[in-house]
């Protein structure tokens, strides 16, 4: 019996989960039944991480072997090393990292899904080597050699320190370490949905993450990250910020990092961000960005009431990084290495119970047609 066609699949269930949740109309997010907010304030992101990959809060002792594990798995292969550096200087870093990320299922047994050790260990090394791939084409590009992860150091601070080669400030890392917490799962994301496809194909996890990262890129999803802050500087001061968004909407131009599928209320996650942009400040001063950005939000607020749009996670979030000094074509590649764990959350449950996603198609062409030679066309 064919269904209604939904125009990108809005509102249509594609799996059964209870790795999250989002309530759009009440702005409300939980990972594993916990909100995100509470998360962010008690847990860790390789703590989050665990949760999402297994179902609940770990044990301090399987806390401890899951970070020895991804802590001992960050290095990577000199070989992924010399691909990156055969890759174009200018290239994206998405691009550089889902080269890469393809190229690490080459290096490890992932073929046989259903070995549910075997997949304990992928998870472990996708979560642990994504940042280290990061950072190590961050430095590349820029003719400087990549600096090998430090295992005495947490997850947030290993990421700093292999950027930079310093150990950031505590704040810095601890405002990173949720940063990743809120960027690591969101329920059927565009994403999340395409490394499902891959999933059921029984393709190996590498491969799975491979495809999110490439849907991930796009500036409609992961992508607009980057874009917000873009123009953020190109609306230079708050005072201009009002035009260019009468400006954006009369030319039918979307605002990036406003509007959701889902949240039809300011996304809670641009809100917490909001509150670590303020603690960041307090600590090495306000981003001229920021002010800016709540004059963008303060006029779409306005201009577009009671259209349901508001910030979404990205509007925010770039603020933050561009004050910490990361270039801004990192900021995707940020997002990806957190949500690298609601991806493979969702892998494993796909796995549990997996049927190939093959969706139908309403036909719109012709039947029957001939074959017209080409000296009569
Ligand atoms: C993420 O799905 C997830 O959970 C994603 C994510 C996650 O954690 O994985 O939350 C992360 O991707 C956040 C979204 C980041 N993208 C952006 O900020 C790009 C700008 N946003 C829009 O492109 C848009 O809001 C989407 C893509 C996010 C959602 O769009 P929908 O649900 O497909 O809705 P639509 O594009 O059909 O818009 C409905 C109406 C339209 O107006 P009408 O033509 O009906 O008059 O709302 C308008 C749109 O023009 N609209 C906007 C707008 N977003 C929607 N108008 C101006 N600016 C916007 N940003």
């Amino acid at each position: 019996m064919p269904h209604d066609f939904m125009p990108g699949l809005a509102g249509v269930p594609a799996a059964t989960s209870s790795i999250s949740d989002v309530d759009g109309q009440r702005g409300v997010l939980e990972y594993r039944g916990i909100r995100v907010e509470e998360l962010c304030a008690k847990s860790s992101y390789l703590e989050t991480a665990y949760l999402l990959l297994f179902g609940h809060l770990p044990t301090p002792s399987e806390l401890q072997r899951w970070t020895n594990d991804v802590t001992h798995h960050r290095r990577i292969k000199f070989r992924i090393i010399d691909l990156m550096k055969c890759l174009p200087e200018q290239g994206h870093p998405m691009d550089a990292l889902q080269a890469a990320v393809a190229a690490l299922g080459m290096f490890y047994p992932g073929r046989n899904v259903k070995d549910i050790e075997n997949n304990y260990w992928s998870a472990v090394r996708l979560v642990a080597k994504l940042p280290t791939i990061v950072a190590a084409w961050a430095r590349l590009r820029h003719g400087d050699a990549p600096i090998s992860p430090r295992d005495d150091l947490g997850f947030s601070e290993n990421f700093f320190y292999m950027l930079t080669e310093s150990v950031a400030h505590p704040l810095w890392s601890e405002i990173f370490d949720d940063c990743l917490i809120l960027h690591a799962e969101h329920t059927m994301n565009a994403s999340t949905f395409t490394g499902l496809v891959t999933a059921s194909t029984l393709a190996d996890p590498y491969t799975v993450v491979a495809s999110s990262i490439g849907a991930l890129k796009g500036p409609l999803h992961g992508g607009a990250n980057e874009e917000v802050v873009v123009m953020l500087k190109d609306i230079g001061t708050a005072g201009k910020a009002r035009s260019y968004v009468e400006g954006s909407l009369s030319n039918k131009k979307k605002l990036m990092g406003f509007g959701h599928r889902v949240y039809k209320v300011k996304d809670p996650r641009a809100t917490v961000l909001q509150g670590l942009c303020q603690s960041l400040f307090k600590e090495c001063g306000s981003s001229p960005l920021y002010e800016v950005a709540l004059e963008v939000e303060r006029a779409a607020g306005e201009l577009l009431k009671g259209k349901g749009i508001y910030p979404n996670v990205d509007f925010y979030s770039g603020i933050i990084y561009d004050k910490m000094g990361i270039e801004i074509d990192l900021f995707t590649p940020l997002f990806a290495m957190s949500r690298v764990s609601g991806w493979l959350a969702h892998w494993l449950e796909q796995l549990r119970e997996n049927k190939l996603f093959r969706p139908d198609q309403i036909y719109s062409g012709e039947h029957n047609r001939p074959y017209v030679p080409i000296d009569r066309r």
